[in-house]
């Protein structure tokens, strides 16, 4: 393990989804085991054609890489593979969306999806040091009645979660649809997050906090076209995760350098730094500490800033949080 304050800096992941931490090669393997036949060459190939244009088009590449997850192993392994990795860079703490209407749909069960998470869950923390969360994640692009139906058949595992998300393709479909569903989800006494703001406009972050009553924005960036929100949200201490290098690679700036992060930061925003989905956007959190490190010169005391906000606003139980941040104090 490198031996650097970037890595030794004990970071909570806020915002990740699962299945987007897929690297070609566990892809490859996981087509293998399962007799599927991806419409890649190989695992360069594969690579290559992350070059995408917005996030629809990176869509379409997260839900095709996917489809190589069946049984409960796979999702094991995809898990462990992540969790690996992350502990190697530093990463302590992990909060993961999960899209079971994708698996779902391709006639996985959820109890597969599950016990395998579960299971990479608990080695984690027991081998690696590393604890987590799970956020159950509605697709946006659905019908809200089947996010509501997702919630009932949820209901066995829903004290595995800590959260709901919403998440998929934000443009048109905007918070306020998925209202009934939330506040659902408010009644199971699970917390609340949403994507709103990465390609959507400032109204659908608005909307997020007034209508489903989230306690983190995902993403969120795009507020600052919005003075008056901008200070709502200062004024509320309300978390962002942020994904740097995601916001790159799906062209929501053209270059990190133009990234809204340090007006965030001057206008007294509680920012986190997040991978989103690191197998597809060329990093993880040490890369994205790293990456803004380069781009805004950003000192070490505003980076230790950055992982203390995570390890404030994650879901972990108050012992793990004083561990962590007794930790954070000393790297
Ligand atoms: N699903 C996986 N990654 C996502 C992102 N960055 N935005 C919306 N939905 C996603
Ligand atoms: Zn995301």
């Amino acid at each position: 393990m490198v031996d650097d304050f970037l890595t030794r800096l004990p970071k909570a992941e806020l915002h990740l989804h699962i299945e987007g931490t897929l690297e070609p090669e566990l892809m490859f393997a996981l087509a293998e085991r399962n007799a599927i036949t991806l419409p890649y060459a190989d695992i360069d190939a594969a690579r290559a054609a992350y070059d995408f244009r917005d996030l629809q088009s990176f869509l379409d590449l997260y839900f095709l890489g996917m489809s190589v997850l069946v049984g409960a192993e796979d999702f094991h392994d995809l898990a462990m593979d992540y969790f690996r990795r992350a502990a190697a860079e530093g990463v302590v703490h992990v909060e993961m969306h999960i899209d079971p209407q994708a698996h779902l749909a391709r006639g996985v069960p959820l109890a597969e999806v599950m016990d395998g998470l579960v299971r990479a869950c608990d080695t984690a923390r027991e081998e690696l040091d590393l604890s987590s969360a799970m956020i159950l994640a509605f697709l946006r692009d659905k019908p809200a009645e089947d996010a509501m139906a997702l919630l009932e058949q949820a209901k066995p595992f829903l004290h595995h979660f800590s959260a709901v998300g919403l998440d998929s393709a934000e443009q048109g479909n905007p918070p306020s649809k998925f209202r009934d569903v939330f506040a659902r989800a408010r009644e199971l006494g699970l917390a609340r997050v949403a994507h709103a703001g990465e390609e959507g406009p400032p109204s659908y972050i608005r909307e997020a906090l007034d209508e489903l009553d989230v306690c983190r924005i995902d993403h969120g960036v795009r507020v600052v076209e919005d003075m008056e929100l901008m200070e709502r949200l200062a004024d509320e201490g309300m978390v962002l995760t942020v994904c740097p290098l995601s916001n790159v690679r799906l062209k929501v700036v053209e270059r990190l350098e133009d990234h809204a992060l340090p007006r965030l930061l001057d206008a007294g925003l509680m920012i986190t730094l997040n991978s989103d989905d690191p197998a597809y956007f060329g990093g993880g959190m040490r890369d994205n500490f790293a990456a803004c490190q380069t781009a805004f010169g950003w000192s070490d005391d505003t980076l230790r800033w950055l992982a203390g906000n995570a390890i404030e606003a994650a879901f972990m139980d108050d012992t793990r949080r004083t561990e962590l941040l007794t930790r954070l104090a000393s790297a």
